[in-house]
């Protein structure tokens, strides 16, 4: 028999861990997350966790730091409190851009995250549409990596893509948009985007494929400063298409992304709800798709050991 199956979140993202809980049928478990005025943090556990199945949410989100530490510690309260199993559920995950050494003495950021929740003690890790998939690599221990391509094409299919063309934003994710372009039978064109230093203002030089007179459709893994975004919608309205939607899955919107992202000329931007995107950030042409329900399955096939291998499909 299945072990009792508990969901605790942390402060990163409580409306998705509590619309997770609302799919699976599960309550929200309580914990108090206390922060002394020396800055450290204190996580109790107010249920019993003895001998059961433990899932963890907390996504990436600001004060992404701060989130870290407190999902470190909340792993060890449960370890200390005997769980059978701890899931840390981390559906965008933290520092994912930083997974190689491409310039002399940095850190492989997304590595060192990887060894920290297997240091706390996690068992195992979900998570969605990691920026490389072989970041699942980094991790001794199973790695659930969920995949918001069926959702987002869904909600694509709902509103028409007649003479609609999938557009890679750059050649690293041209296999993705691929996929996208597949599964929605479209046709793909790929951008040339070069970044040349940290300024994260990144630059078109060429497009590979037919854009003209077509309705573009942009997907990316995520959206943070909107700099990638805005300078492929900036490409594809001087070669002529007539609509323009992005779709991100992370909405990481930092800074002033969304004022500029409202006052460009794309017509739709669709996220999920990953990230917590406050009221402030949101504008009319945003669309946000969650993925509660889909972490909900998984979390439920995991809890009964049964397989989840349908909802890996399609990026
Ligand atoms: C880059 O490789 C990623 O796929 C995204 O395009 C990038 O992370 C978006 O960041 P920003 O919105 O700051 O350009």
């Amino acid at each position: 028999m299945a072990d009792t199956l508990k969901i605790f979140s942390g402060n990163a993202n409580i409306p998705l861990a509590k619309a997770i809980c609302d799919h699976a049928g599960v309550k929200l478990s309580e914990c108090e997350i206390v922060k002394f005025s020396n800055e450290n943090l204190k996580v109790k556990i107010c249920d019993s966790v003895r001998g059961q199945d433990v899932f963890i949410v907390q996504p990436s989100c600001p004060p992404v730091n701060e989130g870290i530490i407190e999902l470190l510690i909340m792993i060890d309260a449960v370890k200390h409190a005997s769980a059978n199993r701890i899931t840390a559920v981390v559906p965008y995950f933290p520092y994912v851009r930083s997974d190689k050494k491409d310039e002399p003495r940095i850190s492989i950021t997304a590595r060192l995250m990887a060894d920290l929740l297997q240091t706390a003690g996690a068992d195992r890790v979900m998570t969605m549409n990691l920026h490389s998939p072989q970041i699942q690599g980094f991790f001794r221990i199973p790695v659930d990596h969920l995949l918001a391509g069926k959702l987002l094409c869904e909600h694509f299919n709902k509103h028409g893509t007649e003479n609609c063309v999938v557009v890679a934003p750059d050649a690293g994710s041209a296999k993705r948009a691929g996929a996208y372009a597949v599964r929605l039978g479209l046709p793909l064109a790929i951008l040339d985007k070069r970044r040349h230093d940290d300024s994260e203002s990144p630059a078109i030089h060429n497009v590979i494929g037919d854009v003209k007179g077509k309705r573009a459709l942009i997907f990316d893994d995520e959206i943070a400063t909107g700099g990638s975004i805005l300078e492929v919608v900036k490409a594809l309205d001087n070669l002529g298409v007539t609509e323009i939607s992005a779709c991100c899955v992370h909405a990481v919107l930092s800074g002033s992304a969304p004022e500029r992202l409202k006052n460009s000329s794309l017509n739709k931007l669709v996220v999920t709800d990953t990230v917590s995107i406050p009221e402030t950030k949101k504008f009319d042409r945003m669309t946000v798709i969650s993925v509660a329900e889909t972490f909900a399955k998984a979390i439920m096939c995991t809890n009964r050991g049964t397989s989840i291998s349908g909802l890996y499909h399609g990026y």
